[in-house]
Formats: structure tokens, C-alpha cells, sequence
């Protein structure tokens, strides 16, 4: 059931999160599957919903900085440049979880992932859900384990049923998941890259940002499971191609009047002697990162509702602002 975001309809969500129900959420990376972050037994509805293995931990949402202490144990001075310079905002810090706080949602580890998003539907639902008792509310994206993730709410619906309380929002305008980074080693570490860049993370805390392949002796312990970095993910049913333009060129030209049911997503658009035929499907690549990071899962999507068997996809330059775009297309197609 898809509410148009009123205040009332606001209430009755938090209403039904303090009842330890499920309720579909926008924020400005994608649209997640929310659950009261302290109640166990919801939190582990989300994971029977979305068919995502229990021992996977989720993001625990939070209306402002206040809430950090009552989920994390420790916050490091770098984490908490960052909270000063992105929240509300599209950034995830991974910290020292509370002990006994928040179990199911961390997936028993002993982190906790935290996000204070900057969506006015999402910040006046965490609010109200405050005024009740709900200190915090766990979200994965809403889409089944694997799966594209949604920007809109009809495409939360589509994932997972007409049942689900789905507050609408609007179309997400970041369009790919937050950027995260774990505070627990000692240094940050970039787990999944998004919309705020390594370099703008850098700048903020004045700390060199690791990678996940970060030395062991410069961090001392060993990586969190993080399955938003699992190799193959976000996954349409059409299988996924990258190629540069001008392979697209040649590609479509070797198959002539045999192209069939593929789809393209490319920055030009290819003529009809270059290969363009009734058989392919094309959407536009936009030519900025934060465009292309809007559209990539809509087009995903969108291309694969239509029954396309491939989408070939140009790759976008290996440059910093691309990174969290061709991280979501590379496990895409893996
Ligand atoms: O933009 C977003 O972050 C969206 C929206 C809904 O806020 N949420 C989202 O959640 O992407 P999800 O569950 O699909 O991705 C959460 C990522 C996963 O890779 C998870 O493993 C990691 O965060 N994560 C959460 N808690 C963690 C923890 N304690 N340690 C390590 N990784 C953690
Ligand atoms: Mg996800």
C-alpha cells in the first residue's frame, strides 16, 4: 500500500514501527525496508522479507547525532568530523556497537552502522518515530537480497508485495546507497563508495581514507562483512555487459539486423549504421556522475521490466567522482 507522505500518513508509520511492523521508506540514496532498530523480532522480518542471510548487519537510521550514543559505544574524532561535515546526509559511519543494544540489526556483530538521512519524509518519519520510543530505525534497501536497488516507491512494491506500508517520497535524488566508512580500526576505511567521494571524506577529516585491501599492519584487525561490498549484487535479470563506446560500436555492428532484446545505456547514441536497430532498446548515460548515480538503477530496471535478455553498458572513466557509479555496474555484472 503506497501513501503519499502527509503527516498523518507519517504518523501511522511510526505508529506501526513502534508495533514492530515493516514500512517502506524514501530517503535520498534509495528507498529502505524499515524496522524499529531496537526490536529484534522485527528487525529480523526485514531479513525474512528480503531472503538476505541473518548474519548480513543493517543501518540503523537515526534523526540526528543525539542518537549516537545510544547505539555506539565509542566515536572516534575522525568519525565525528564526518558527522559534522555529511549528516544529515548520504554517509554511513561503522562504530562500536553498545553491548546488548541493537543485536539483530548489527547481525551479532560487535559494530554497529549508523546514517542520519537528509530526506524530509525520512527525518520527520525518525522524529515522530522518536516522540513514541523508537530510538532508531534499522534499513536495508528494499529490494530482495541481491537484487536492484529501489528509487522509487512503485519499485519498492514491485520487490516486495502490495501488503507493505510503503511511504511515498518521491524519486530518490542520489540514487545510489550512502557512502560508508568504518570508524572501528583506528583509520577510516571506505567499505562502499557513494555519493561523497574518498577526497571529500579526506578533506573533512583530514585522515588518508584505506580501501578494503587496506595493510593489516596499518589497522591491526581484520575487515566487517558488509554485503553491499559482496562482489556480484545488485543483479537484473538481463545479464550485464560493460564495454567501452567504441566496443558498443563494433559489437552492434558485428550483430547487424540479429540484435535482439538489448538493451543499452550509453552516453551516445548510436546511429543506424553504427548497429542501431528495432532490437535495441537505448537510454541516455548521462554525462555527470551524480546524474548517471540517479539513473543507474531506474535504467537497470527499467530495461529488464521489458524483458531485454543483455543491457550493455558503457563504462564511465575510472575517475574519483565515477567510483561509487562503476562499483554499483561492476557488481552489477559480475
Ligand atoms: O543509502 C543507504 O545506506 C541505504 C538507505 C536505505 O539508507 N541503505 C542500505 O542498506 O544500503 P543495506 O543494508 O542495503 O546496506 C547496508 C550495508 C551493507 O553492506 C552492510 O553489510 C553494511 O552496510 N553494514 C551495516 N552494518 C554494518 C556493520 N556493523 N559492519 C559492517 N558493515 C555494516
Ligand atoms: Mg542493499
Amino acid at each position: 500500500m503506497i501513501l503519499n507522505a502527509s503527516e498523518a500518513a507519517i504518523v501511522q508509520a511510526a505508529q506501526a514501527l513502534r508495533d514492530g511492523l515493516l514500512v517502506g521508506l524514501p530517503t535520498e540514496t534509495v528507498y529502505g525496508l524499515a524496522a524499529n532498530a531496537t526490536d529484534d523480532a522485527a528487525v529480523a522480518q526485514i531479513f525474512v522479507a528480503k531472503g538476505r542471510p541473518a548474519e548480513h548487519p543493517l543501518i540503523v537510521h537515526v534523526a540526528s547525532e543525539e542518537q549516537v550514543p545510544l547505539f555506539a559505544a565509542q566515536v572516534p574524532e575522525f568519525a565525528q568530523a564526518l558527522m559534522a561535515a555529511f549528516w544529515p546526509g548520504p554517509l554511513t559511519l561503522i562504530l562500536p556497537r553498545l553491548p546488548g543494544v541493537a543485536t539483530a540489526s548489527a547481525g551479532g556483530q560487535g559494530s554497529i552502522g549508523l546514517r542520519c538521512p537528509s530526506h524530509p519524509v525520512a527525518q520527520a518519519l525518525l522524529q515522530t518515530c522518536l516522540a513514541l520510543g523508537v530510538l532508531g530505525v534499522s534499513a536495508p534497501s528494499a529490494n530482495r537480497f541481491g537484487r536492484v536497488s529501489p528509487t522509487t516507491a512503485a519499485h519498492v512494491q514491485s520487490e516486495l508485495g502490495a501488503d507493505l506500508l510503503i511511504l511515498d517520497g518521491g524519486d530518490c535524488a542520489v540514487g545510489i546507497e550512502s557512502t560508508i566508512i568504518d570508524c572501528t580500526r583506528g583509520e577510516p576505511v571506505l567499505l562502499r563508495p557513494g555519493h561523497i567521494t574518498r577526497a571529500q571524506i579526506e578533506t573533512a577529516c583530514g585522515r588518508t581514507v584505506w580501501g578494503k585491501d587496506a595493510p593489516h599492519d596499518v589497522l591491526g584487525q581484520a575487515a566487517p562483512r558488509a554485503s553491499g561490498t559482496l562482489e556480484s549484487h545488485y543483479a537484473p535479470r538481463a545479464k550485464v555487459r560493460l564495454m567501452t563506446a567504441s566496443d558498443i560500436v563494433h559489437k552492434l555492428q558485428a550483430l547487424g539486423p540479429h540484435a535482439n532484446n538489448l538493451g543499452l545505456w550509453s552516453a551516445e547514441r548510436p546511429t543506424a549504421d553504427e548497429g542501431l536497430g528495432s532490437g535495441v532498446l537505448w537510454r541516455q548515460q548521462a554525462a555527470t556522475a551524480e546524474e548517471a548515480a540517479h539513473d543507474v538503477f531506474s535504467v537497470l530496471r527499467d530495461l529488464d521490466a521489458r524483458g531485454v535478455t543483455q543491457i550493455w553498458v558503457q563504462l564511465p572513466p575510472d575517475t574519483p567522482e565515477w567510483e561509487g557509479v562503476r562499483d554499483r555496474l561492476q557488481r552489477a555484472a559480475a
